[in-house]
C-alpha cells in the first residue's frame, strides 16, 4: 500500500523541551491511524508539523512518496491537509456555511449558496446531518466536530468528484486522516 504522508527522524524541541525526539512515522492511504501517549508526549506538536503550525528542526516530511516543506497552514491546506483541532478554530458568531467559506482561496467564498451546495453534497457523501444555516455558537460539540470535518473535505477536494481528501483530526486527543 501507498504511503500518503511519512514522517522521517523528527525532532521538535521548544527550548529546553524536547517534544518530538527522532520520529520516524508512516500513514499510509485511507488508514485511520490512532496516535497514543500521556499528556504532554508530542502528538499535537507532531501532528501540528504535518499541518504546517510548526516546522521540524530536524528530520523530513514527505508527501505521496515526495518530500515537502510544509511551512504554513497554507502550505499544508495545497498538499490536501487538513487538521481539526482538539480546540475548534470556528468562529462561533458565523453560520456552519459562513465557516466553510471562511479561508477560501477563490471567488468561491462570496457565493455563500454555491458553498452551502457543495457542502451539502458532502454531508450526503458521507452521511453526515448538517444545518449549514445554524450558527457555531447554538451548536454542541459534536456538531462543531462534524462541522470542522466537513470543513477539511471541502477544502481538501471531498466536494468534486476526485473524492481526494486528507483529513486531520486533534480531537479529542489527536487524531488522523480520513
Ligand atoms: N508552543 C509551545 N511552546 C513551548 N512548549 C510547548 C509548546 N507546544 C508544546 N510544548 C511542550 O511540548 C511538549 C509536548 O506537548 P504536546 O502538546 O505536543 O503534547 P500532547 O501529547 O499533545 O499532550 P496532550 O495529551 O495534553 O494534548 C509538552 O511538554 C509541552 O509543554
Ligand atoms: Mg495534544
Amino acid at each position: 500500500m501507498e504511503c500518503a504522508i511519512q514522517m522521517k527522524h523528527v525532532t521538535k524541541t521548544f527550548g529546553a523541551v524536547t517534544a518530538n525526539k527522532d520520529v520516524t512515522m508512516d500513514i499510509y492511504k485511507g488508514e485511520i491511524l490512532a496516535l497514543l501517549g500521556e499528556n504532554g508526549s508530542g502528538k499535537t506538536t507532531l501532528l501540528n508539523m504535518i499541518a504546517g503550525i510548526y516546522y521540524p528542526d530536524e528530520g523530513e516530511i514527505l508527501v505521496n512518496g515526495r518530500p515537502v516543506e510544509i511551512r504554513s497552514p497554507k502550505d499544508a491546506y495545497n498538499l490536501r491537509i487538513g487538521m481539526i483541532h482538539q480546540h475548534f478554530k470556528l468562529v462561533d458568531v458565523f453560520t456552519a456555511t459562513e465557516n466553510i467559506a471562511l479561508g477560501l482561496e477563490s471567488r468561491e467564498k462570496f457565493d455563500l449558496r454555491q458553498v452551502k451546495k457543495a457542502a451539502q453534497a458532502i454531508c450526503k457523501k458521507y452521511s453526515f446531518d448538517m444545518d449549514f444555516d445554524q450558527k457555531v455558537y447554538a451548536m454542541s460539540v459534536s456538531q462543531k466536530q462534524t462541522l470542522e470535518i466537513i470543513k477539511a473535505l471541502y477544502r481538501g477536494g471531498g466536494h468534486s468528484d476526485s473524492g481526494r481528501a486528507h483529513g486531520r483530526s486533534d480531537t479529542p486527543g489527536d487524531g488522523e486522516a480520513l
